[in-house]
């Protein structure tokens, strides 16, 4: 921790000042994420940045990345030549752990399985000097809300729940592993500057009513788009009453409707939770600069104003909620419940209640939902549902068990699984979930897309607070509403549970005797990075070569693509994810969802060298065997969806030279650039309809490379005949060089030679 301490420090030294000179920027007093942005800018601006539209250069204080996204990050960061990373990183082992038995079995059978993944994470974080967090540490998310996330700091980390920090008041980002791997080599990260919407919170949570109902609420107020391009910035009594966890709660379920990130101003509640988890100087820290930690008060007095949206939630009278199934924004008050899974036929039978995960798992959460199972007992119930626990990390589970939580738990006949990710990826394995059979669960974790928790598209997964699906676990029925029904107890009496009561912090603390840290080495130069040559998980990357000086010609048409076509189409996930460490092996899902326009079928492209049609990777590698390079043509939009650089890093490993479409989605298009493709556009849309299936392509004007220069594409028709069309780029000077040098990283590499 002394790195980080040092490194807070220089943020709180520097913020009030930056801040400063933002307020007279923008001319006006300024909101939290205002202050958080504009003092992490790359270099210092004279000009307002317009929310929505500007894209700017941030240097973010920290890079999280999970272990499924960490392996081609920090393959990638081998290639930049550096010998450290250049901010503080970390790795956590979280996502490959399957929950099966319990806890300690299933680590076991995860350790084993996955052997060297770890070896390869924990070698090259100890090289690199990245903290590394082994599997059974815990999620992520919760790890770094516990250890790392600072007031007023700004992260990124290679998963969507990043963002969960917010609820420690900073501004923390889900990113891709290609832009982790230039903030680690000392890069600037760019993002477009968001949009603001602000919510405002009266009064205060009470009863059964929990911050995970605060977020549900906004997910059915704003949907699963509704955020999109946008900061939430969260305020009002309401939010300063609420807990750090809880804060932590709504924040990391900003994912689910779509928001860049969520963030609350620091308050007492914050102090409280960093002094409860080992950071008394951090809380000292922050205390010394609170004004400049959340908006001018001007702000907050009047949102309209400051804010691009404001929406108003009264925890007075918010009713605990259920959303569901299949979508995290289709919100039920738990009142109308009955009503609804009536008139939708949603199955009634609650089978299996789960809490826990990065979304649920802190103190507060737990003490509340065992303050429910204790009362199983004192009324002398039975539990209906089955009843699992993933705890969010070694530290939460140590202290749990400590104070009895966890024995509460087992009384009940629940399971303790892993510290880890497990149910909420689809690493359960539920006994019976391959048949298919229609059920319902409920759960306190953040996604419930058909499959995502057990592989059963016919599971109907609710997402409520722990304490809410611990009372619908302990009735089995998901029209119970704790609030005004009764169950029969075993002696056949009606009884009530009483509301769920729990402590914010552990009163005697939190304690641990292992939670899994490994530091990295002070001197890496000697450590070796594990990687077997025949491993089939790992691949070490080599340099992409740099380009060949000339004009490109004779390229072969790969697939004209029709229609949408987003990361998932050119780089499938789901079995595919055991090979994010292997170029090689992962390129063979490349574009293999796409639609080839000349036969409407997907992975069924014409070889041009034998005339047989064939799947697309294969094809590409009878091309790439014979040292000739191709063209991917594609249609609006192309490459939306995730920033996983897979998508641009498969193609350029396969010998694709560019990608030719209608209109790119912005990452992807940086990402093709970063691995030294070309991406280009038609100046006229059109000109899509002239591309044949035998087509031999010429990319002309390419020693004259320029910004905002048009190139030239010849299409050498079959026939004889040909077509030369004006295609257009957005490459800037620094980007062509990338072009040029064959990629991002090989510059990088360079400037430290
Ligand atoms: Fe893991 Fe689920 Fe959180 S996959 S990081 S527990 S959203």
């Amino acid at each position: 921790m002394a790195f980080d301490i040092e490194m807070i420090k220089a943020v709180y030294e520097r913020m009030p000042a930056r801040i400063e000179a933002a307020r007279k920027v923008v001319g006006k007093p300024l909101t939290l994420t205002e202050k958080i942005l504009y003092s992490h800018l790359w270099e210092p601006t004279s000009v307002a940045f317009e929310r929505g539209k500007s894209y700017v250069d941030f240097a973010p204080d920290r890079v999280a990345m999970q272990d499924a996204t960490a392996q081609m990050a920090l393959l990638q960061f081998m290639q930049a030549g550096r010998p450290k990373v250049a901010v503080p990183s970390t790795v956590h082992c979280d996502h490959l752990i399957e929950a099966k038995v319990a806890s300690n079995t299933d680590l076991a059978v995860a350790v084993d399985k996955n052997k060297e993944v770890y070896d390869f994470l924990s070698s090259v974080s100890d090289k690199y000097g990245i903290g590394f967090w082994k599997p059974g540490a815990g999620i992520i998310h919760q790890v770094v809300l516990e250890n790392y996330a600072f007031p007023g700091g700004m992260m990124i980390g290679t998963d969507s729940h990043t963002v969960n920090a917010g609820g420690l008041g900073m501004i923390a980002i889900g990113v891709g592993g290609a832009d982790a791997c230039d903030v680690m080599a000392g890069l600037a990260w760019e993002l477009k500057f968001p949009k603001l919407i602000g919510v405002k919170l009266t009064g205060k949570l009470n009863g059964w009513t929990s911050a995970k109902d605060v977020i549900l609420k906004v997910a059915g107020i704003l949907t699963v788009k509704g955020g999109t391009g946008c900061v939430v910035e969260y305020f009002g009594e309401g939010s300063t009453s609420m807990s750090c966890t809880g804060k932590g709660t709504i924040a990391n379920m900003g994912a689910e409707i779509g928001a860049t990130t969520s963030t609350f101003g620091y308050d007492d509640s914050m102090a409280r939770y960093l002094e409860s988890t080992g950071r008394a100087d951090v809380a000292a820290l922050a205390n010394g600069i609170r004004e400049h930690l959340t908006a001018d008060p001007e702000v907050y007095a009047n949102p309209e104003a400051y804010f691009d949206q404001v929406i108003e939630i009264d925890l007075d009278t918010l009713e605990p909620h259920l959303n569901g199934p299949f979508t995290p924004d289709l919100a039920t008050p738990i009142s109308k419940m009955k009503e609804l899974a009536e008139k939708n036929g949603w199955p009634t039978k609650v089978e299996v209640g789960l809490i826990g995960s990065c979304t649920n798992s802190s103190y507060e959460d737990i003490s509340r939902a065992a303050s429910l199972a204790k009362q199983v007992a004192s009324k002398g119930l039975k539990t209906k549902a089955e009843f699992t626990i993933t705890p969010g990390s070694e530290q939460v589970r140590y202290t749990i068990e400590r104070d009895g939580f966890i024995d509460t738990f087992n009384a009940i006949g629940a399971k303790v699984f892993a510290n880890a990710c497990g149910p909420c990826i689809g690493q359960w394995a539920r006994p019976g979930a391959e048949k298919g059979e229609k059920n319902t669960i409920v759960h306190s974790f953040n996604r419930n897309f058909a499959k995502r928790a057990d592989g059963n598209p016919n599971t109907f997964a609710f997402v409520g607070s722990p304490e809410l699906v611990t009372a619908l676990a302990i009735a089995g029925d998901l029209t119970f509403n704790p609030l005004t029904d009764t169950l029969t107890n075993e002696s056949g009496e009606q009884v009530k549970l009483d509301a769920p009561v729990g402590d914010e912090l552990p009163k005697a603390g939190f304690a641990v005797e292992d939670a899994g840290y490994q530091a990295p080495a002070i001197d890496g130069s000697s450590v070796e990075v594990k990687v077997s040559p025949t491993s089939d998980r790992l691949q070490l990357l080599d340099p992409f070569t740099a380009w060949e000086g000339t004009d490109v010609k004779g390229l072969k048409l790969l697939i004209k693509a029709k229609g949408k076509c987003t990361t998932d189409h050119i780089s499938m996930a789901g079995p595919w994810l055991k090979y994010r460490g292997h170029l090689d092996n992962i390129s063979n899902n490349m574009l293999i969802g796409a639609v080839n326009f000349f036969n409407e079928k997907t992975d069924n492209v014409k070889n041009q060298l034998t005339g047989e049609y064939g799947p697309v990777p294969a094809t590409q590698r009878a091309y790439k065997a014979q040292g000739i390079g191709t063209i991917v043509v594609g249609d609006q939009n192309y490459g939306e969806g995730s920033s996983r650089e897979h998508a641009a890093m498969e193609p350029r490993h396969l010998g694709v030279r560019a990608v030719l479409v209608k209109s790119f989605a912005r990452i992807h298009e940086t990402n093709l650039k970063k691995q030294g493709m070309l991406a280009l556009t038609f100046a006229n849309e059109a000109d899509y309809d002239k591309i044949q299936e035998d087509d031999l392509i010429d990319i002309v004007g390419l020693t004259d490379f320029a910004p905002n220069k048009s190139l030239t594409v010849v299409l050498n028709h079959k026939d004889g005949s040909s077509d030369s069309i004006t295609v257009n780029h957005s490459y800037n000077e620094q980007q062509i060089e990338w072009f040029k040098a064959g990629g991002a990283l090989n510059i990088i590499r360079a400037s430290v030679k």
